[in-house]
C-alpha cells in the first residue's frame, strides 16, 4: 500500500461488528461477516464503494454490559465474534484491497470482571489496587463527589465495594470501573496494548472517551447543574440538553489538562511505527477544547471527532460557523475530521427527517462530509441512506437508547436483510426491503450510487482531497457554500438546505460544469449557470469553475 497521510486523503468507514454481518448464523455480527464483505467496501473498481479505511468498534472479550465498549481483554477476540486468526485473515484481506483497518481502543475504562479489576478490588493493598479509582465515603457516608454517570439510567459514577469498604468510579456503568491514569503501570500496560495490535498490523486506533482519561485527582464536587425529568430520558433530545447543560460549567471529571501528556505517549508508540493513526472520540462541545486535543498538530491525536459538527441542527448557517471556526482553531499541521453519524446518534436519515425530507438531505449531507476540507468518517449503513430501526420496548437492549441507529445493516430484502440467516439480535429495519445495498447497487439514482460517486471523484481530485477551503459568505440564507481549490482546480460546492429553490449569483466566471449533483437526473459535464445558479430545494451540488 502507498505510504504516507493515508489518514488525511482517505474516507474511514466505521463498522459495528455486532450489526455488519453474520457469517455463522447466531444473529450477531463477526469478523468473518465482514472479511466477506470487504468487496462492497472497495474492491478496487467504481462499483464498490471505494472506502480507505475501516474502524472496527470493540470486537474483545466482553459481558457486553455495553456491547464490547467494556473489556475484560485488551489482547483477545470475544468468541462472538471469532478468533484472533480470524482477525488476521481479516487484516490481510483488508489490505490485499488497499484498506486499512483501525480499531478501537478504550483505555478509559475496563470491564468490571477485567484481571486487573477483580485484582484491585480483592483489597485495599493488592498491587493493582491504585490501577483504579477508589474513594472513601464522605463523612456523612455518601459517594466521594457528586460525578455522575454519561449514561442518566447509571445513577451517580460511583459505586459501592462491600468487601473492601470504598468505591470505585465508572463514568459509564458499574460494570465499566475507570483507570486511574496517574498510575505508571496503568500506562505502560496500555501502552504494550497498542504494542501488541500494531505489531499485528492495525493501522490506527479510534480512542474511545479520550477526554475522559483525566480528571481532577482530588475529585473535588462538579459545579451543579440542574437537570429536569425530561433531561434524564433516553431520546436524543434528552441527550442534547443534558449536554448543553453540563456544557455550561467547568467540569473536574473530564478534560483535565493531564490528558494531553497521556495523548502525548500514544502519539510516541504510534510514531514508533510506520504511517499508523490514532483518532480522538473527544465529545466536548467545545472546539477550542476540542482543538487542543490535536495538541501541536504533530504530537497528539492525528485527527479528532468533532462532535459539535455532529450535533448541529439541520441549518447551513450552523455547519458553516462550526467548520469555519474549527479551521481558524486548529494548529497548522492539523487537519479536521468530519462524521454524522455512529453507533452513539440517531442516523443521518432519520435525524434530519423532522420538518424536512430526511432522504434528500441526506444526500446534501453526503456531498458536504465528502467535500469538507477534512478526513470523512462514513457510518455503516448511510451509505444506503439506513434509518433508525424501530425498537420495541422488549427488544430493547442499550442501556443508553442507542439501539434504534445499531439495527442490523441492510444487505438485500430477505428477511434477515443479507445480515443474517438467524435471528439478529436486534430487530432488521422496517424499510430493509426497499432500502438495502441490492436493490441500489445497479441503480444510478440510489443513495449508494451518490456515495460512490462521491468518493470515487474525490480520490482523484487534489482540491477535494487535500485543497483549500473558503466558505462564500454572500450566500442565501439556508445555503451553505464554499471552494475547494488545488492549484488550477477549483471546485464550487454549493448546499441547499431549504425546502424551497434558492438563487446565487457567484461571484467569478458566469458559467462552470456539473461534476456531481444530489439529483441523479443532472448529468455530469453540463454546463451550470452562475449568474445565477439556482439551486432546487434540498439540492447539493459540486460545479467546477472554468476560466
Ligand atoms: C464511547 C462509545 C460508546 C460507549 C462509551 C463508553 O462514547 O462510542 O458506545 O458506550 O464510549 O465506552
Amino acid at each position: 500500500m502507498a505510504k504516507g497521510d493515508w489518514w488525511r486523503h482517505g474516507v474511514i468507514y466505521q463498522i459495528y461488528p455486532r450489526s455488519f454481518a453474520d457469517s455463522n448464523g447466531d444473529g450477531v455480527g463477526d469478523l468473518a461477516g465482514i472479511t466477506a464483505r470487504l468487496d462492497h467496501l472497495n474492491d478496487g473498481t467504481p462499483a464498490s464503494l471505494g472506502v480507505d479505511a475501516i474502524w472496527l468498534s470493540p470486537f474483545y472479550p466482553s459481558p457486553m454490559a455495553d456491547f464490547g465498549y467494556d473489556v475484560a481483554d485488551y489482547t483477545g477476540v470475544d468468541p462472538i465474534f471469532g478468533t484472533l486468526d480470524d482477525f488476521d485473515r481479516l487484516v490481510a484481506e483488508a489490505h490485499a484491497r488497499g484498506i486499512r483497518v483501525v480499531v478501537d481502543l478504550v483505555p478509559n475504562h475496563t470491564s468490571d470482571r477485567h484481571p486487573w479489576f477483580l485484582e484491585s478490588r480483592s483489597s485495599r493493598d493488592n498491587p493493582k489496587r491504585d490501577w483504579y479509582v477508589w474513594a472513601d465515603s464522605r463523612p456523612d457516608g455518601s459517594p466521594p463527589n457528586n460525578w455522575v454517570s454519561a449514561f442518566p439510567r447509571a445513577g451517580r459514577a460511583w459505586t459501592f465495594d462491600e468487601a473492601t469498604g470504598q468505591w470505585y468510579l465508572h463514568s459509564f456503568t458499574p460494570e465499566q470501573p475507570d483507570l486511574n491514569w496517574w498510575n505508571p503501570e496503568v500506562r505502560e500496560a496500555m501502552d504494550q496494548v497498542m504494542r501488541f495490535w500494531l505489531d499485528r498490523g492495525v493501522d490506527g486506533f479510534r480512542v474511545d472517551v479520550a477526554h475522559k482519561m483525566a480528571r481532577d485527582p482530588e475529585l473535588l464536587d462538579n459545579p451543579l447543574v440542574e437537570l429536569d425529568e425530561e433531561d434524564l430520558e433516553t431520546t436524543q433530545e434528552a441527550r442534547d440538553r443534558r449536554l448543553a447543560k453540563l456544557k455550561s460549567i467547568p467540569r473536574r471529571d473530564e478534560d483535565w489538562p493531564e490528558v494531553h501528556e497521556i495523548l502525548r505517549r500514544f502519539r510516541s508508540t504510534l510514531d514508533g511505527y510506520d504511517d499508523r493513526m490514532a483518532v480522538g472520540e473527544v465529545y466536548l462541545l467545545d472546539l477550542e477544547r476540542l482543538a487542543r486535543y490535536y495538541g501541536s498538530g504533530q504530537d497528539e491525536f492525528h485527527l479528532a471527532h468533532n462532535f459539535v459538527f455532529l450535533t448541529q441542527p439541520w441549518k447551513a448557517e450552523a455547519f458553516r460557523s462550526v467548520v469555519d471556526e474549527f479551521n481558524t482553531l486548529l494548529p497548522a499541521d492539523a487537519w479536521p475530521a468530519w462524521m454524522l453519524g455512529d453507533h452513539d446518534i440517531s442516523r443521518v436519515a432519520s435525524r434530519y427527517d423532522e420538518g424536512g425530507d430526511g432522504q434528500a438531505r441526506a444526500r446534501v449531507a453526503a456531498i458536504m462530509l465528502l467535500t469538507l476540507r477534512g478526513t470523512p468518517f462514513v457510518y455503516m449503513g448511510d451509505e444506503i441512506g439506513q434509518a433508525d430501526g424501530e425498537i420495541p420496548p422488549d427488544r430493547v437492549v442499550d442501556v443508553d437508547g442507542r439501539d434504534p441507529e445499531r439495527s442490523p445493516m441492510q444487505w438485500d430484502g430477505s428477511p434477515g436483510a443479507g445480515f443474517s440467516t438467524g435471528d439478529p439480535w436486534l430487530p432488521v429495519g422496517s424499510q430493509a426491503g426497499t432500502v438495502n445495498v441490492a436493490a441500489q447497487r445497479d441503480d444510478p439514482a440510489s443513495m449508494l450510487s451518490l456515495f460512490r460517486r462521491l468518493i470515487w471523484y474525490r480520490k482523484g481530485s487534489a482540491a477535494l482531497r487535500g485543497g483549500d477551503y473558503r466558505s462564500l459568505t454572500d450566500t442565501p440564507g439556508g445555503c451553505y457554500a464554499y471552494l475547494r481549490t488545488a492549484g488550477d482546480e477549483r471546485l464550487l460546492v454549493a448546499l441547499n438546505f431549504t425546502g424551497q429553490p434558492l438563487e446565487y449569483r457567484v461571484e467569478g466566471p458566469a458559467r462552470g460544469r456539473l461534476e456531481l449533483a444530489t439529483d441523479p437526473a443532472r448529468s455530469p459535464g453540463d454546463p451550470v449557470d452562475l449568474h445565477p445558479l439556482r439551486l432546487a430545494p434540498d439540492e447539493g451540488l459540486v460545479v467546477r469553475l472554468e476560466g
